[in-house]
């Protein structure tokens, strides 16, 4: 399989079009440190999906001549996308996909709740295009879902639900970890761009695949109250920070798989390039993903 990362940031994007932080004000003198709404495309034997619909799509989609409708094809008729939850940043991308003949959707059952009950999804989009909602079954649970030639599964990491959602019943897969495996090469890849909290599950799920795109929102707990967008911790805002006692780079430094923080906050210092945090992450093995890249597995 190959996979593509078509953005890294978190929700808001880099630069965030009502900031003028350290980092976006950076990322406007440095295009390059731009960074689109975090999304992956992963490509299978057959054909490829995406993994998450980020409000920058249809420019992602655009910008990657593979992901564009076949020359003398006319259009792309079927869109096919994985969601690890139903966060705004993730979703919003499915209303720019309208228009697609048909979009098939894959997502956990609380998600697809609040896709068609708070977020009316299908009824906003059926005059549109036609949306076909699939299960995505839990991994270890059954047979994964066939996608493009390739397995996919959710990996359950937490309750986290969207601000949209707030009241809705837990659940304990509202943010999940996606899980794809390609059967042929016997290669599989983790995207989990919210981690909420850390398990065995999610320790064992790292453990056994080749590359992990994981939640890199934050660099430490403190980072939202200091930098003031929010009175919460990063992990009370369901995001465990990379570094610190709490942070996930300690976890993940023996893993042996390749290892990718993505989903980055504009109040990241690794927004900078020349941050030297990069160099304590290389010293464990570790790196922030950039927007564009492609790894092979
Ligand atoms: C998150 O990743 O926590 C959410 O996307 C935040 C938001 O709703 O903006
Ligand atoms: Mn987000
Ligand atoms: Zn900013």
């Amino acid at each position: 399989m190959l996979l593509r990362t078509l953005g890294t940031a978190a929700g808001g994007g880099l630069p965030q079009w009502n900031c003028a932080c350290p980092g976006c004000a950076g990322a406007r003198r440095h295009p390059s440190r731009r960074r689109l709404h975090d999304s992956l495309a992963f490509h299978g034997p057959d054909a490829w999906f995406l993994a998450n619909a980020s409000p920058d799509i249809a420019e992602q989609l655009e910008s990657h001549p593979s992901l564009r409708p076949a020359a003398g094809n006319g259009r792309t008729p079927v869109v096919r996308v994985v969601l690890t939850d139903a966060e705004l940043d993730h979703t919003l991308g499915l209303l720019r996909l309208r228009e697609a003949a048909r979009i098939e959707i894959w997502c956990t059952e609380p998600v697809h709740k609040a896709l068609t009950a708070r977020l009316p999804l299908t009824d906003i989009l059926s005059p549109y295009t036609t949306l076909v909602w699939h299960d995505l079954p839990l991994a270890g649970t059954g047979h994964p879902a066939e996608i493009a030639g390739l397995t996919v599964s959710a990996v359950p990491l937490s309750d986290k639900r969207p601000r949209y959602a707030a009241d809705e019943a837990t659940h304990p897969a509202w943010s999940s970890a996606l899980k794809v495996c390609d059967p042929q090469a016997g290669t599989s890849a983790l995207y989990a761009p919210a981690i909420a909290a850390w398990s065995e599950r999610l320790d064992e799920a790292v453990a056994g695949c080749d590359c992990a795109l994981i939640d890199g929102t934050f660099l430490d707990e403190d980072e939202p109250r200091r930098t003031g967008i929010s009175q919460r911790t990063a992990s009370e805002m369901g995001h465990l920070p990379i570094e610190g006692p709490l942070g996930t780079a300690s976890r993940l430094r023996h893993t042996g798989a390749q290892i990718l923080y993505t989903h980055l906050n504009n109040t990241n210092l690794l927004g900078d390039p020349g941050a030297r945090g990069h160099d304590r992450l290389a010293a464990l093995g570790l790196r922030v993903a950039e927007d564009r890249m492609v790894v092979t597995l």
